[in-house]
This record gives structure tokens, sequence and C-alpha cells, in this order.
């Protein structure tokens, strides 16, 4: 079966065509991406209303340029798959959309999927897909979850953040810093020449016996210390700022590495999945890669290029859902979005 994935919650329009097949995962045949980043970078974040503008723009010669990469006709796609949520609200409407007035057109099926399922079901579009069951750590703008994942659909939460998530402790701390947006891969830059012993940054619940996270505390750190260095911070004779961007970036990843291999231990898990924007740090990927060695766990990354939003995990989701019998798609084009929507909700709202 062919599944066409729209992607559109926040600021990617994401198009892909992902193929199920016999033996084996589905795999991607061809995918489009437009990021919206310079758009936004003049405001210093996401505006809703121009994104959603710009998806409405991107969508449809993204879709014909996925199509005419894999030398497919739009009548062969079996099923239209779109983001119901969460996300922003109005971008999330213009997926929908137009997923659901493509499969009415065609007289297919669509299907809405969880943003955060796609996220954690993206490696497995990678050369080394992972295999059930596994810890999941996923890291994305708006959240940070560590999850025991028996199989599809079967996500159990075992901790996540109580305020800020790990990207957006990044995006705000970078935003402090005058580093750009998206303050992920900002910061990382700046962190490579800096020293991480530099400044002493809280480590928020590392030692709380839970699984839960709060990075809210990091940010006032980060500011206090920015302001403390005052005029100094932007000096170029001084290595302040890679300094305390890499303290910075590692109180982030200490935390995330020490739950998760505190979770890894929990439940007796040997294999751990990585998922969401922040899986694209290098830091991350390095410390975690080092600790799983030594425990004999083995860790299991996306792409990097399919970390942050994209069509393809919304079509790979789909797919999986399908493939697994969790979800079956629906001749019913009305549609609405889900802005706020908890992974635990998922089995309820997707029927
Ligand atoms: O998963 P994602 O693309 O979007 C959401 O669903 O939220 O994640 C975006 C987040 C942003 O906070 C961004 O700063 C962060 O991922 N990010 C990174 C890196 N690349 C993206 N954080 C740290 N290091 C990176 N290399
Ligand atoms: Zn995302």
């Amino acid at each position: 079966m062919l599944f066409l994935g729209i992607e559109s919650s926040c600021d990617e329009t994401g198009v892909a065509l992902v193929q199920t097949q016999a033996a084996g995962a589905p795999r991607l045949l061809a995918q489009a991406l437009f990021s919206q980043i310079d758009m936004h970078q003049a405001y210093g974040g996401v505006v809703p209303e121009l994104a959603s503008r710009d998806h409405i723009k991107r969508v449809i010669p993204l879709t014909r340029e996925v199509l005419k990469s894999a030398c497919i006709d739009l009548n062969q796609v079996d099923v239209v798959a779109y983001t119901r949520g969460p996300g922003l609200s109005g971008a999330l409407l213009v997926g929908a959309g137009v997923a659901c007035a493509l499969g009415a057109a065609l007289r297919k099926p669509v299907l809405g999927v969880h943003h955060l399922e796609g996220h954690l079901l993206s490696p497995f579009l990678s050369e080394d897909p992972p295999e059930f069951p596994f810890v999941a750590l996923l890291v994305s703008g708006g959240h940070t979850q560590l999850m025991r994942v028996e199989a599809v659909g079967a996500y159990e939460i075992l901790g996540e953040t109580v305020d800020d998530a790990a990207g957006e402790a990044f995006d705000k701390s970078a935003k402090l810093m005058g580093l750009g947006y998206p303050g992920g891969p900002a910061l990382s830059k700046c962190a490579q020449g800096g020293n991480p012993l530099a400044f002493k940054l809280p480590r928020p619940l590392l030692h709380s016996g839970n699984f839960d996270f709060s990075f809210a505390g990091l940010k006032t750190s980060v500011l206090t210390q920015a302001q403390k260095l005052g005029a100094d911070l932007h000096n170029p004779d001084f290595n302040h700022k890679a300094d305390l961007a890499a303290s910075t970036q590692a109180a982030i990843v200490e935390v995330l590495l020490k739950k998760s291999m505190a979770a890894l231990k929990t439940t007796g898990l040997r294999r751990l999945v990585v998922a969401g924007g922040v899986g694209a740090n290098l830091a991350l990927r390095t410390q975690l890669n080092q600790a799983c060695a030594k425990a004999g766990v083995r860790v299991h990354y996306p792409e990097l290029h399919l970390c942050t939003d994209n069509g393809a995990m919304i079509a790979m989701a789909a797919a999986m859902r399908v493939q697994s019998g969790q979800q079956q798609p629906r001749f019913n084009y009305g549609f609405d979005v889900k802005p706020r929507w908890p992974l635990s909700h998922i089995d309820v709202l997707s029927v």
C-alpha cells in the first residue's frame, strides 16, 4: 500500500510517500520539505499566522515534487495521512484540509496521525531499525518524555517534563544569549569551542528518583549568568558565550542521559530509541552512545535529517498503524485537528 504523508504542525511543510512491503518495515520512496526557519528568524520564533499561510503555499507543490521524484501518479496513492495534532491549530488545519480534500477527490481513505507518534516511529525508517520493545526518549521542541514502547500504539509514559521541554530549554537559552532561532542547532554550534565545565548550572530533578524532567530553572540560571557577564558575553575577545553555551548543553544532556539510563535499568530493557529534534544533538548522541555501549544497550536514532519535523515520519506512522491493525483509514472526509493531544489519548481519539 502507498501512503502519502503530510506534516504541517509547526514551521515545516513536509510531504512524503511510504510504501508497505510484504516483509519488513515500510520504506520511504520520496520526501520533500520546506522549512520556514528563514521567515520566522526575524521574529525570534514561530509566528502562527505566517506559518499557516506559508503551509498553504507549499503543500501542493511539495506533493507534486514527491510524486514526480517517486514516479508515482496521484491515483496510485492508497491512503492520505496527515498530522492531526498536537501543534499550531491553523497550521494543522492546512495539512488536514488538503489531505481530506485529496482523499475525497481520489475516493481514497484518510488517516490523522499523532505528531509525536511520527517522531517515535521515525527510527524505523533508518538502515538499522529497532525492534520492540524499547525505552524511548522523545525530545522535541514541545515535549520531553521517557516511554516504554511495547508495540505500535502501546506507549506507557514513564516520565515527562513538568515545565519546559529540552528543546525549549535550548531555544530559550539560545535566545537569552542572542543566538539565532531555532536555538538548538545555534547553541550546539556555539558550544563547540566552549568549556562545558565553565559555568555551574543546575541539573533539575536529576536525583528525583523518578523519570520526570524540569528545565525551566535552567533557563533562569542561564539568564542570571548572561546578566552577570553583561557586555562581556558578546565580546569576541572572551570565550564566555561559547563557555555558557557548552555549559548549558552539558546540563541538558546530562539530565537526558542519566534519566534514560535509569529508565533502561528500571525496565530491564536493552534497547533505547531517541527521537525528536533534540535527537539531532551530537553531544547527546556521543554521550548516549558511550553510556549505552558500556551498559550493553543498543541505541537507535532517526537519520539526522529525519530528527526534526518531516512528512516521512507521518506517512510511516500511518503505514505502521494500519499494518499493525491499530487503526483503519476512514472514508469520512470531515476533519478536526487536535492542537493539544496527549500521546496517552491516542487510542481513544484516533479510532
Ligand atoms: O521535533 P522538532 O522538529 O519539533 C517539534 O515537534 O517540536 O523539534 C524541534 C526542536 C527545537 O527546540 C530545536 O531547537 C531542537 O529541536 N533541535 C536541536 C537540534 N536540532 C533541533 N536541539 C539541540 N541540538 C540540535 N542539533
Ligand atoms: Zn516535531
